[in-house]
């Protein structure tokens, strides 16, 4: 492993002390609309599920986990710093999400999506594309606030964990 490639002791779980750090990763991709606008209060409302990646006290890289229902939840707020990509810290993040479901979360089959411009990233994890229909909730609680609602490009994709080593699929 290069001193440029991700570590996973640098993945923690996000504390308090962390909110401005993630608001701060990710303004420029609000600004750019890939993000919807996220306020720290909001930041700090699903702060208990959600990861960071710390590089010299610096949080470069962030994802959190938000629950719709027992069996469903998204893969929210993506986002590593610019000038830190392709050293794998996306997937170092979202890894500890998904281990964090597989291991604590007792409801199973468990649906994990994610609406988004990089299908091919989440490909690299074991998601598989599937139709945005497929996730109301989402689409009523958050979508309906987006500027781009009506020419939304993000494509669904999904992952089900159920608990067994292979997890096939097995969603419904
Ligand atoms: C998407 C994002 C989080 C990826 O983070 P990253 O740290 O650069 O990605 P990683 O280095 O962990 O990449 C993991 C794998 O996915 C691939 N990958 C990463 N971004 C990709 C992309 N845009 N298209 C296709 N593949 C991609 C990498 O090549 C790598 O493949 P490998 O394991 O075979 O080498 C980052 O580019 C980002 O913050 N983008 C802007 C915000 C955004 O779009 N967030 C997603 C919202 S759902």
């Amino acid at each position: 492993m290069t001193p440029e490639t991700a570590h996973p002791n640098q993945v923690f779980r996000a504390s308090e002390r962390d909110i401005e750090g993630i608001y701060q990763l990710t303004l420029p991709y609000v600004a750019e609309k890939i993000l919807l606008p996220r306020s720290r209060e909001q930041i700090q409302a699903d702060i208990e599920r959600t990861w960071v990646y710390r590089q010299n006290d610096e949080i470069i890289g962030t994802v959190s986990v938000i629950f719709f229902r027992k069996d469903l939840c998204e893969i929210r707020a993506l986002v590593v710093k610019k000038d830190s990509q392709g050293r794998q810290i996306g997937r170092s993040v979202v890894e500890a999400a998904l281990q964090y479901l597989r291991n604590s979360y007792e409801h199973k089959p468990l649906r994990v999506f994610a609406l988004t411009y990089v299908p091919d990233f989440f490909a690299k994890l074991g998601f598989r594309v599937t139709q945005k229909e497929n996730f109301p909730d989402k689409i009523y609680e958050v979508c309906q606030f987006c500027a781009r609602r009506d020419d939304c490009r993000e494509i669904a994709v999904e992952l089900i964990i159920n608990g067994s080593a292979h997890e096939p699929d097995c969603s419904v």
